[in-house]
């Protein structure tokens, strides 16, 4: 059977205090609503529908950039997760198959989860997650009979039994789209809160003698995200969990707890991370590689054995070849560096393509940006460019060929020269003695007249 998701992600999320919509607050650097819909598509849906109401036009970005088949729709009044569904009818008017309700603040549903819901449609009309929650709270109780679903009560409308239960409803619902919407269309919103409820589906498909059952879920993926510390506590399981990820993989963490991972960072295996790195997003690292204490990596690939730090800072489009070495303070911003290529203190590399085999003396810097617009850096195979060279850009070095320390290169060099741009030397004899004692002297006097 066919599946459409639809988010639900339209609500203001006003205990977030914040003029982002809550659905955009980054768990791991991804929203949480991309989350929401990376679990969702695990399912390989037909449709992926986000209902967006606060900021929507924001939520509307985000959305097609991380899928952009995915359809917006607008709920501009928030009126209950009901009408929120109901939003979706006309685009789904055509659509023969199941519907697949999710929270775009409730991020860690797994996709397991829902291919167990999948598994127990076929017995059923609608299908809902529950979790026993150690402390229910506020949620949807559901009431059960036997394995049947008999209804979800909302808590301002529970009477104190139905409050006693404590399995819970998540919000993720599974239901046939055209029961669905004749269901949806039956609701009221008479109730304590005066909304349209989605958890009304589940009494009324029963009057109509339809099956509905519940699967249930650990209490931990169905963490709904309200407040600051919900999302620093979903930052930390997120965190906790690609740590423990990482160890099963292979990885050697020196001290999990102090780094830092992004939702789509990938590292091989019989990769040492030492303590205090952080992957922003868009990272890959080969096996076999090193990243040392103190490195900060962002969009970058670091392939086999490289080793990268302590205390560098990996930029969009950093290539490293195998066995690169980058040092302590080192930038490497849009740049190809080639096997065996060493950058190991001190430079900026930015924009720039080094060839293999090639040693970049401590304190270069490629000058790539004139105050107006950004130059290209190519340096060849086997090359030594001395410390402290600056590389005027748009540059060439050639194969082979060396630049003195100090100096300032704004020519192309051909393959095999020797590039030198700074003053000559002049050696003054006895100078150096002459001027130390003057200073002294001078020295001896300012501290005498202070006395
Ligand atoms: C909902 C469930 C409750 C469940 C709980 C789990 C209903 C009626 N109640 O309650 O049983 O235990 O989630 O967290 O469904 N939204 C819209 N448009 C709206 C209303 C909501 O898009 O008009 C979105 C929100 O942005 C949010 C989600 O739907 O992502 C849930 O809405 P929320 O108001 O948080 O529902 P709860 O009261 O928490
Ligand atoms: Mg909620």
């Amino acid at each position: 059977m066919s599946i459409a998701l639809i988010i639900l992600a339209a609500g203001k999320g006003t205990r977030m205090n914040s003029d982002l919509p809550k659905v955009l607050h980054p768990i791991a650097n991804a929203p949480m609503l991309i989350h929401a819909m990376q679990a969702g598509q695990a399912l390989s849906p037909e449709k992926t529908l986000v209902v967006a109401g606060h900021g929507a036009e924001l939520v509307a970005k985000e959305v097609s950039d991380f899928d952009p088949d995915a359809a917006v729709v607008l709920q501009e009044e928030q009126n209950g997760t009901a009408h929120a569904v109901d939003m979706c009818r006309e685009v789904l008017a055509d659509f023969d198959g199941d519907v697949i309700v999710l929270f775009g603040d409730t991020p860690f549903v797994r996709a397991e989860t829902l291919e167990k819901m999948v598994a127990a449609k076929e017995q059923h009309a609608v299908v809902v997650l529950g979790f026993d929650a150690a402390d229910p709270g506020k949620y949807g109780r559901l009431i059960m009979n036997g394995d049947q679903l008999e209804r979800i009560v909302e808590f301002s409308d529970a009477s104190a039994d139905e409050r006693a239960v404590t399995f819970c409803n998540s919000g993720v619902m599974l239901v046939e789209s055209k029961t669905l919407f004749d269901l949806i269309s039956a609701i009221s919103s008479d109730n304590a809160q005066g909304e349209y409820y989605l958890t009304d589906v589940v009494g009324l498909a029963r009057e109509k003698g339809l099956n509905v059952t519940a699967v249930s879920c650990d209490e931990a993926e169905t963490l709904g995200i309200n407040s600051r510390a919900h999302l620093a506590e979903a930052e930390g399981i997120f965190q906790k969990n690609a740590r423990a990820e990482l160890l099963d993989l292979g990885v050697t963490l020196q001290q999990p707890e102090t780094v830092m991972l992004s939702f789509d960072t990938v590292i091989g295996r019989d990769t040492v991370i030492e303590p205090n790195v952080y992957f922003g997003p868009h990272v890959t690292v080969e096996s076999g590689t090193r990243i040392r204490a103190f490195s900060h990596l962002e969009g970058c690939h670091v392939s086999r054995g490289a080793t990268v730090g302590p205390y560098a800072r990996l930029r969009p489009g950093a290539e490293l070849s195998e066995n690169v070495h980058i040092g302590n303070f080192v930038e490497i911003k849009n740049a190809e560096v080639g096997e065996g290529t060493k950058v190991n203190h001190l430079s900026y590399i930015g924009d720039a393509t080094l060839g293999s085999g090639t040693n970049i003396g401590a304190g270069t810097i490629t000058c790539n940006y004139d105050g107006v617009m950004k130059h290209r850096t190519t340096i060849g195979n086997r090359v030594f460019i001395g410390s402290n060279t600056m590389l005027v850009a748009p540059v060439t070095v050639g194969d082979e060929a060396m630049t003195g320390s100090g100096s300032v290169i704004t020519k192309n060099v051909p393959a095999t020269d020797l590039a030198l741009s700074r003053a000559d030397q002049v050696n003054k004899p006895g100078v150096a003695r002459k001027l130390f004692d003057l200073l002294k002297k001078k020295k001896q006097k300012q501290i005498s007249e202070t006395k």
